[in-house]
């Protein structure tokens, strides 16, 4: 199975029609029967470049879909059967369409799948049928480049497609967000979802997360490539932690809101909402440092992403990398997400010349870093950036450059 996988990997770089062969063939020599009927699609990793833990604050972030990507292949049964099986981890779960899905720790991955599966139904989009479906991903599971709402946007379009419902895509992000919040129990913001299911090639996208505008940004800084830097770290307490932050951001809010409300001024509706200026003139109010982090946190990295895309558009990477660094600074000092994995990634890459920038990307805690390499220099940035980390965390982080891919879609088999 392991060889499958490495096999599959490598057609996903290499020869993607290559891979929508092999997908339905291994498709086929699971489940049986007749080939016609199997669609396959893609759905990607994202990297936020900038504005992080501001989405479900209001904020603007910059995220990008990148060539990794899960890959799935699906078919109708003539029964009401549901079958999942996943080339990584083999063995089959199954559940019937008439189920009231719950979560439960036993259906481990099938849990993300369920999730969107119940909603759907809840919407009003039952499937009329069973169906199977086989999973394969070369996204790094728990890796902080949303490795789950790859695979949530990615069933939901596939379900969406086999069965003929007209959702959008950018309700197809909302019903991944919906899944996390009431079936997974982690109270994410919206910026994976949307970015994976409406993401572009060669461009990144300014989203603005309180009214969901969002603009595409060219990226075509054609010498400089996104190397991501995985910590490779166990995360624990991840998601309660991710919770934890976003209580936190409430609170703040709540008490500058009934401070504005007592002095008689209109309040902000969310923590984005406030200029550097009202932050200092309201931060008293709070009356704990902790919380005057957090709020601080929010209101300088969303000037920050305005920048930074003013900088992405000025073809500036000079001051994209600064803006980068100066991210990093803010969620290691204010925000409290990174940790001696990140932080060691962090100062590692910005000793390198041929580095413009570098930050953790994603919720943190661990997870994935990003740095803006030059194309030449990347083997010796992963070079030296891996020496420095494991030496000093006693084992290795895992590295690899990307480019800016397409959201959720098709894996044409004529590629
Ligand atoms: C996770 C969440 C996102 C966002 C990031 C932090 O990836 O799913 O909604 O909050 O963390 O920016």
């Amino acid at each position: 199975m392991k060889e499958i996988c490495t096999e599959l990997a490598r057609l996903a770089e290499t020869d993607k029609a290559a891979l929508a062969g092999e997908l339905k063939r291994q498709f086929i020599e699971r489940y049986g029967g007749d080939p016609s009927g199997v669609r396959l699609f893609f759905s990607p990793a994202r990297i936020n470049i900038i504005g992080e833990h501001i989405d479900y604050n209001g904020g603007k972030v910059f995220p990008a879909a990148i060539d990794r990507a899960l890959y799935l292949a699906i078919r109708k049964r003539s029964d009401s059967k549901i079958v999942y099986d996943d080339l990584r981890f083999p063995g089959e779960f199954s559940f019937d369409i008439n189920d009231s899905f719950s979560y439960k720790k036993e259906n481990d991955y099938c849990n993300y799948l369920n999730g969107i599966l119940k909603i759907l139904k809840d919407r009003g989009h039952t499937p009329d049928t069973g169906f199977e479906a086989l999973f394969f991903s070369s996204i790094p599971a728990g890796g902080g480049i949303s490795s789950s709402s790859a695979l949530e946007c990615g069933f939901a379009y596939a379900l969406c497609s086999l069965y003929g419902f007209d959702v959008s895509r950018i309700e197809i992000a909302k019903i991944g967000q919906q899944s996390e919040h009431e079936f997974m129990n982690v109270k994410c913001g919206i910026m994976d979802q949307f970015i994976i299911a409406m993401g572009r090639k060669d461009n990144a996208m300014l989203l603005d997360c309180d009214t969901l505008e969002y603009e595409y940004v060219p990226f075509d800084a054609a010498d400089y490539r996104f190397v991501v830097m995985n910590t490779n770290k166990k995360r624990q307490l991840a998601d309660s932690k991710y919770n934890e932050r976003r209580s936190e951001c409430m609170q703040a809010l709540e008490l500058i809101q009934a401070e504005m409300r007592a002095k008689g001024k209109t309040p902000i509706q969310n923590l984005c909402g406030l200029t550097l200026e009202q932050f200092n003139e309201y931060k008293d109010c709070l009356h704990s440092p902790v919380l005057e982090k957090r709020a601080r946190h929010c209101v300088t990295e969303n000037a920050r992403v305005l920048q930074a895309a003013q900088a992405l558009r000025a073809n500036n990477l000079d001051e994209l990398g600064k803006l980068l660094e100066a991210s990093h600074v803010s969620l290691r000092d204010d925000y409290e997400v990174t940790g001696i994995e990140l932080d060691t990634l962090f100062e590692q890459a910005r000793k390198i010349p041929e580095c413009k920038g570098a930050r953790m990307t994603g919720a943190g805690f661990g997870g994935c870093a990003i740095a803006l390499v030059h194309k030449d220099a990347v083997d010796h940035f992963i070079e030296q950036v891996q020496q420095a980390y494991t030496q000093k965390i006693g084992y290795a982080a895992s590295f690899f450059a990307c480019s800016i891919g397409d959201g959720t879609g098709v894996l044409a088999e004529n590629a």
